[in-house]
């Protein structure tokens, strides 16, 4: 099975929700305007596979499953294989995991594709979050820059049969140099310039983070904590074709 169809747009609005009616709204009044959607852990945990169908339908659009699983080959190979029915068009592990690990999961994803007949997600590695700091970094072991430590498990993604890494916005022009131009870069800490920051450290405006390279932009609290969440996924991608 090949890889889903081009998106509409590249804006995936994070529901970052653990309500399912709240989640469902916001996938409803999204539909017509970005790219995908995603969900994550505290929707996942919450309301389960059943939750993700709903909300898959409430919108139509394609999804990204934001799991981020890490554990050893064979139990995330098994997670792979149990999400790869929901038909997500993405799905991701953590690149530190590593090579053995991401490896497995590229293979469940195709072979779980080709059982359940469906097409094969897109399997994305998380580098390093952006949450995290070079000390948080040197805290853990990993001594050096952050920007060391995302380039390294970039390459390590890519040579373990990963489509792509999430990365900073501000990480994406020097990736796409040296990754090429089909390894898929989504970028989270993506905020309009009308937007708060939020908690989001070091921000980049969806344009100039599509110009950096990334192929999908990830935003959450400016369209969902908007009054109007259409006017306002809307105004971003108008800002993101002008
Ligand atoms: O509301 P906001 O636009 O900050 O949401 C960003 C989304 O991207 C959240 O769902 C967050 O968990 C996710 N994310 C992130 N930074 C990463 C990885 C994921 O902000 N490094």
């Amino acid at each position: 099975m090949t890889t889903a169809p081009k998106l509409r747009n590249p804006v995936f609005c994070a529901l970052d929700t653990p309500d399912l009616g709240i989640a469902t709204s916001w996938a409803a009044k999204l539909a017509d305007t970005v790219g995908g959607v995603k969900l994550g852990l505290e929707f996942f945990n919450a309301q389960g596979p059943k939750g993700v169908s709903e909300v898959m339908r409430a919108s139509g659009l394609p999804l990204f499953l934001d799991l981020k699983f890490h554990d050893i080959p064979n139990t995330v190979s098994g997670a792979v294989k149990s999400v790869v029915p929901l038909k997500p068009f993405m799905i991701n592990v953590h690149a530190i995991g590593g090579q053995a690990m991401m490896e497995a999961a590229a293979r469940a994803s195709r072979d779980a594709a080709e059982t359940y007949m469906v097409d094969r997600p897109l399997l994305i590695g998380v580098t390093v979050l952006t949450s995290m700091d070079e000390s948080d970094l040197n805290e853990t072991g990993i001594v050096g820059a952050v920007f060391d430590q995302v380039r390294r498990l970039a390459e390590l993604a890519k040579i373990s049969g990963l489509d792509g890494v999430v990365c900073s916005p501000h990480e994406a022009e020097i990736l796409r140099r040296d990754l090429g131009p089909n390894f898929k870069l989504i970028t989270p800490g993506v905020r309009p310039a009308w937007a708060a920051a939020n908690d989001q450290k070091r921000v980049m405006t969806p344009h100039d983070a599509v110009a950096a390279g990334a192929d999908y932009v990830v935003i959450g609290r400016p369209i969902t904590a908007a009054p109007d969440q259409a006017a306002a996924a809307k105004r971003i991608v108008m800002e993101l074709a002008a």
